[in-house]
C-alpha cells in the first residue's frame, strides 16, 4: 500500500516547477535536430549533459538509484529507461523517446517525446501520433472535482480503440522537489476511481503505448524495459499542475506559452 502523502505545492513553488519544466522543454527542443541517422544515443546524452550544466542545472537521472546516464533514450521496442550508449546508433525508420529531467533551483522538470529518425513506417507513425493524443486526452481529463482514474480511463479508451495497448508496469508520478513521489498515475483504469484532484497537486502524465502486448521485460542491465513481444512502444510525458480551473502544463516550451 502506498501511504506516502500527496504534497500540494504553493503558487511560488509551482512557478519554480514551471521554470524547471520550461528548461526541460528547451532541452528537448535543443536535442531534436540531432535526432538523425548515424547519431549515437551517447552523443545525445553528452549534448544534454553539457547543455544542462551550462544552465547551472542538474540532470536528475544521473546516479538516480544507480542510473548511469543523464537522459533516457528508448528506441523502437524499448518501452522506457533505455541507457545511452556509444554503440547504439540511430537508423532511418527508428522511433526514439528522449526523456529529460533537469533539476532547476531544487525542482524537477520531467518531460519526454518520441521522435522519428528519418522516415517512419505508417504503423510507427500511427503509434506515435496515437500516443501523443493519449497524453493530451489524459491531461484534458484533469478537472476540478475529478479523480485520478479519469486520466487512465481516457488514455486507455483512446489507445485500445486504435488497436494498441497501455503499459501497466510504469505509471506517472507526483514530482516536485522529489523526482518520484505520490500519487501514482496509472495510464489505464476506471473513471471516477482513485484520489480526488486538489489544486496544487503536481504530477506527470506519461503514457507508454504498445503496438502489441502491454507486457514488458526488464533487461539484465536492470533498467532497459522492452516489450515482451518486441513490437514497438512509444511514450510522451508532460508535468502538470492541478489548478482551481483545471490544469496547467508546466513542461511547455517558453516559445509556446502566451501571456
Ligand atoms: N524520467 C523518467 C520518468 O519519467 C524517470 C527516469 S529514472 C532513471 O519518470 F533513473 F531512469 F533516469
Ligand atoms: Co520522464
Ligand atoms: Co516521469
Amino acid at each position: 500500500m502506498n501511504t506516502e502523502r500527496i504534497v500540494c505545492l504553493s503558487r511560488q513553488e509551482i512557478e519554480k516547477m514551471r521554470k524547471a519544466g520550461q528548461t526541460a522543454a528547451e532541452l528537448l527542443a535543443y536535442l531534436e535536430p540531432m535526432v538523425k541517422p548515424g547519431v549515437s544515443t551517447l552523443e545525445l546524452n553528452d549534448a544534454a549533459e553539457a547543455w544542462t550544466q551550462e544552465r547551472g542545472a542538474i540532470s536528475a537521472p544521473l546516479g538516480y538509484h544507480g542510473f548511469p546516464k543523464s537522459i533516457c533514450t528508448s528506441i523502437n521496442d524499448v518501452v522506457c529507461h533505455g541507457i545511452p550508449n556509444a554503440k547504439q546508433v540511430l537508423k532511418d525508420g527508428d522511433i526514439i523517446n528522449i526523456d529529460v529531467t533537469p533539476i532547476v533551483d531544487g525542482f524537477h522538470g520531467d518531460t519526454s517525446r518520441t521522435y522519428f529518425v528519418g522516415t517512419p513506417s505508417p504503423l510507427a507513425k500511427k503509434l506515435v501520433e496515437v500516443t501523443e493524443e493519449c497524453m493530451m486526452r489524459g491531461i484534458a481529463a484533469v478537472k476540478p472535482g475529478g479523480r485520478v482514474g479519469d486520466i487512465g480511463a481516457a488514455i486507455q479508451e483512446y489507445a485500445e480503440s486504435n488497436g494498441f495497448s497501455v503499459v501497466r508496469d510504469f505509471v506517472g508520478h507526483g514530482v516536485g522537489r522529489t523526482f518520484h513521489t505520490a500519487p501514482q498515475i496509472p495510464h489505464y483504469g476506471t473513471a471516477g476511481k482513485g484520489k480526488k484532484f486538489r489544486p496544487g497537486m503536481v504530477f506527470t502524465i506519461e503514457p507508454m503505448i504498445n503496438e502489441g502486448t502491454y507486457e514488458v521485460e526488464v533487461m539484465a542491465d536492470k533498467w532497459t524495459a522492452l516489450t515482451k513481444d518486441r513490437k514497438l512502444s512509444a511514450q510522451f510525458e508532460h508535468t502538470i499542475a492541478v489548478t482551481k480551473e483545471g490544469v496547467d502544463i508546466l513542461t511547455l516550451h517558453p516559445a509556446l506559452v502566451t501571456a
